[in-house]
């Protein structure tokens, strides 16, 4: 057998494995994606290089591999792992002498079994018009041209125009031609419409209203809402009329990375002054998927980071005109020291504490209302869990 056939009867193994193990982890659910992820060869979507996220003693860093350095079976093997792996980081830090790279990723083919699982949860149908938000490698793009079987039915848009060139000659030379677009999905053109599903592969912290306009009443919107404290939720959404549209957010712990024009802005280090006082919830409350997502809603327009000091870390939560300062942990127990205009950490302990006295409903007990200038959270069985989401022109 020549090299080229062994690697692709290798290729089609591994490919069949893969598409075993979502079919058991319950990603895949309908022989219609699992024929797909049979089909589509992911190594034909990650370029010359993927970085992988390795960890050394708390300090994270990104380490490339290349067919180069894994060796064909390597390479095809990584392709297949059910793994994330990152295609572009922004601003890499120089290597180090140990070749450690440090930086943002601002693409990647996202793990096969969430991106099968998503577009199980999209509920696509035959004949459908899909639109994709974030087109990265192309691969979940390939999924959907092979579900679907006719390229014409899918559309998808990358704002990184090197991403969605490269993304373009993957998807040809693997054999579709959907519709690609490059440009901003939050503000540009979304091509032709009106679809039946959208799904996003970035994060938003809100729902851009255009989504909504684009997909037909009783279309199904799928994405993910984040936000600044790193608190993320996926919602499957039902449009219900002209810009309107409702739904639940589903079990599960998806994040992805923030559509663009959404990231945190820069904000300068606030002051370490205010109220000092002990703090009911430490900031090791930010650690847990619920706390730090309710805690989001409450003040859903602060950020989160971590300084160093002689005692230790020490989180601070900022909203540019607030702050909320948390050290200590252990037996001291945790203080807070809050200044500026709003008490930020007291918002978030009330939210969280109505949160737990609600019996701690999991997250899909929570809708997301669309309206056209307001877009809210709330958990029916429980009025009091009710948080509106910051909504950004544009
Ligand atoms: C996680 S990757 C997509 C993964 C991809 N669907 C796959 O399976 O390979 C997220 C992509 O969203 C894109 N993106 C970020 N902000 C965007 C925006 N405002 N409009 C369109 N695409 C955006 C990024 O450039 C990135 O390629």
């Amino acid at each position: 057998m020549t090299g080229i056939r062994a690697n692709e009867s290798l290729a089609a193994r591994l490919r069949e494995g893969l598409a075993e193990r979502l079919v058991e982890s319950g990603a895949i659910r309908a022989p219609e994606w699992r024929r797909a992820v049979e089909a589509v060869p992911r190594e034909k979507f990650l370029g010359e290089r993927v970085y992988l996220s390795r960890d050394e003693g708390g300090f994270t860093y990104w380490e490339a591999m290349t067919p180069e350095g894994c060796g064909n079976e390597g390479w095809l093997r990584l392709a297949y792992s059910d793994e994330t792996l990152v295609t572009q980081i922004q601003e890499i830090g120089r290597a180090d002498r140990h070749g450690r790279i440090s930086g943002e990723p601002t693409s990647s083919s996202t793990l096969p079994g969430l991106v099968v699982s998503m577009l199980e949860d999209l509920r696509v149908e035959d004949g459908q018009r899909v639109l994709e938000i974030g087109t990265g490698s192309g691969y979940s793009t390939a999924l959907l041209c092979h579900r679907l079987g006719d390229d014409a039915l899918v559309t998808s848009i990358d704002v990184d125009p090197d991403i969605a060139a490269k993304a373009a000659v993957a998807l040809h030379a693997a054999g579709y031609r959907p519709r690609l677009l490059a440009g901003d999905a939050l503000t540009g053109y979304l091509g032709e419409g009106p679809y039946d599903r959208l799904i996003a592969t970035c994060s938003v912290r809100h729902v851009p209203q255009a989504w909504i306009e684009r997909v037909r009443p009783g279309g199904v919107v799928l994405a993910t809402l984040s936000g600044w404290l790193y608190g993320s939720g996926l919602a499957r959404l039902t449009v219900t009329g002209a810009g309107t549209a409702h739904g639940n957010f589903l079990p599960g712990t998806v994040s992805f990375m923030t559509a663009r024009a959404h990231h945190a802005p820069h904000l300068p280090q606030p002051p370490r002054d205010g109220d000092r006082r002990p703090a009911r919830f430490g900031a090791d409350t930010l650690n847990e998927w619920m706390p730090r997502w309710i805690a989001q809603l409450a003040v859903p327009t602060a950020s989160r980071f971590t300084v160093f000091d002689d005692a230790g870390p020490v989180t601070c939560i900022t909203d540019g005109e607030s702050s909320a300062w948390l050290s200590g942990s252990g037996e001291a127990g945790w203080s807070v020291t809050q200044g500026g205009r709003h008490r930020l950490w007291d918002r978030i302990e009330a939210a969280v504490q109505a949160w737990r006295d609600s019996g701690s409903p999991s997250q899909d007990r929570f809708v997301l209302t669309v309206a056209e200038r307001r877009q809210v959270v709330s958990c029916p069985e429980h009025p009091a869990l009710t948080w509106a989401l910051p909504i950004i022109r544009s």
